[in-house]
């Protein structure tokens, strides 16, 4: 701990606090996942360049590399993804709950009570060791794209899927999500699906994985902190603005229609969503990274239209507001050309994340100091209670 956090820690509740709101530019805790580089790395896993990553590895390797915190051999790697398929299964109790339930939902919803359900019966129950943590998390990388495709599948009115018994990650996604893509494009969409998984897999004291560190830090079990976690990426603020970005490409409809929608949107003080970032106020590395795989999809896909209505608001948010896109606004792009239902946008953030947040909650427990700040009171002076009776 350095001097100014044993500081604080010392503070008298009569102390004036350090105080920021939202917490922004606070240091609320160590962690040796993930390093917000502001140069041109962007963002290092466990001290690699997220731009290597995305180019070299797969999104299995980086699941290793996060939760065990190095990279693995060929066979380490061999034997992670046969375990990943091999548990590609949900228990019968959570089977029945995505295939009983009512149209309609949002599949944020079922995913967060999905989980929560998936704890309900995980063998390693309420042990909160680093190994059954560990076990936990390998579990919930091979259900959670089952949770989704099964309740996406209920939706369409079709039978669910208990998954296959092949295919890496990011193929077995797409083919749940968006079926069999053949040939060149489907080989570019699968590369693009991985690249996209890399880039949303970590990313230190975001919303979502404060939320579970600090329901971690209780000592509370896995599934209770990832549910915590599901819970708040799903606001359009954080993870759900990548379904936001995708609501609004299709609600502008064509390029042509563009630059007034986008113009329009800022002169009623509206927030364009994929833009801005609370950490990265330079731009997002990691968006150019999906940026290119969109605009490779779109070329390939003979359809460029979401592509170029992206384009479009992207130029002019920087000429306006001098904003950056940050990486939901091309993988929106991204995930329309595959064929992603809109709303499966930030359940896919989901399947990658959860490497992000398990490997956080992992770090907590294995270091714990129960997480708990202060608020800077600002409610009424001391008064005197007066009892119901004598009140007028
Ligand atoms: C991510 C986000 C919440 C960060 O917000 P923040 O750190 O609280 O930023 P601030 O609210 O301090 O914004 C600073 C200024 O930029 C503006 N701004 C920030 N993001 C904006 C956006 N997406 N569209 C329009 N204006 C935006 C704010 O209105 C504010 O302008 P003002 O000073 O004239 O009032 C914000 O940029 C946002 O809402 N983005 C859209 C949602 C999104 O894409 N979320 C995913 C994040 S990875």
């Amino acid at each position: 701990m350095n001097q100014a956090i044993q500081e604080q820690s010392r503070m008298k509740t009569t102390d004036h606090p350090l105080h920021s709101p939202g917490l922004e530019g606070v240091i609320a805790g160590e962690s040796a996942l993930c390093q917000v580089d502001e140069g041109a790395a962007g963002l290092r896993y466990r001290g690699y360049a997220v731009g290597d990553l995305a180019e070299w590895s797969s999104f299995e390797e980086v699941a290793y590399l996060l939760l065990l915190g190095r990279l693995p051999t060929r066979t380490e790697m061999e034997e992670f993804s046969a375990w990943l398929i091999r548990n590609r299964v949900l228990p019968d109790l959570v089977q029945r709950f995505v295939d009983d339930l009512p149209p309609g939902l949002h599949p944020m919803d079922v995913l967060r009570t999905g989980i929560s359900l998936l704890g309900l019966v995980d063998p390693d129950g309420q042990d909160g060791s680093h190994a059954a943590n560990l076990r936990k998390s390998m579990r919930l990388l091979s259900q959670v794209p089952l949770l989704i495709a099964g309740n996406h599948r209920a939706r369409a009115g079709s039978s669910s899927t208990r998954g296959d018994q092949s295919g890496h990650v990011a193929q077995h996604l797409l083919l749940l999500l968006a079926g069999q893509k053949d040939g060149e494009t489907g080989v570019a969409m699968v590369q693009a699906l991985n690249v996209s998984l890399i880039l949303y897999a970590e990313h230190e004291f975001n919303a979502s994985t404060f939320a579970a560190r600090v329901t971690a830090s209780t000592l509370a079990d896995l599934h209770g902190a990832i549910t915590t976690a599901v819970a708040t990426l799903k606001g359009p603020l954080h993870g759900g603005a990548n379904e936001a970005v995708a609501a609004m490409l299709v609600e502008i409809g064509s390029p042509q229609r563009a630059e007034n929608w986008v113009r329009e949107a800022l002169a009623k003080k509206r927030r364009v969503m994929g833009f801005g970032h609370r950490v990265l106020r330079q731009g997002d590395a990691r968006s150019a990274i999906i940026q290119r795989h969109a605009e490779r999809l779109s070329h390939l896909c003979g359809d460029n239209h979401w592509y170029e209505t992206a384009s479009i608001i992207h130029r002019i948010m920087q000429e306006e507001k001098g904003l950056h896109p940050n990486l939901d606004f091309y993988t929106a792009v991204a995930y329309l050309l595959m064929g992603i239902p809109r709303e499966l946008s930030t359940p896919l953030f989901v399947c990658s994340r959860m490497t992000g947040w398990c490997a956080h909650v992992i770090e907590q427990q294995d270091h714990n100091r129960l997480i708990r700040p202060r608020a800077l009171y600002t409610g009424p002076a001391p008064r005197t209670y007066v009892p119901l009776d004598r009140r007028a």
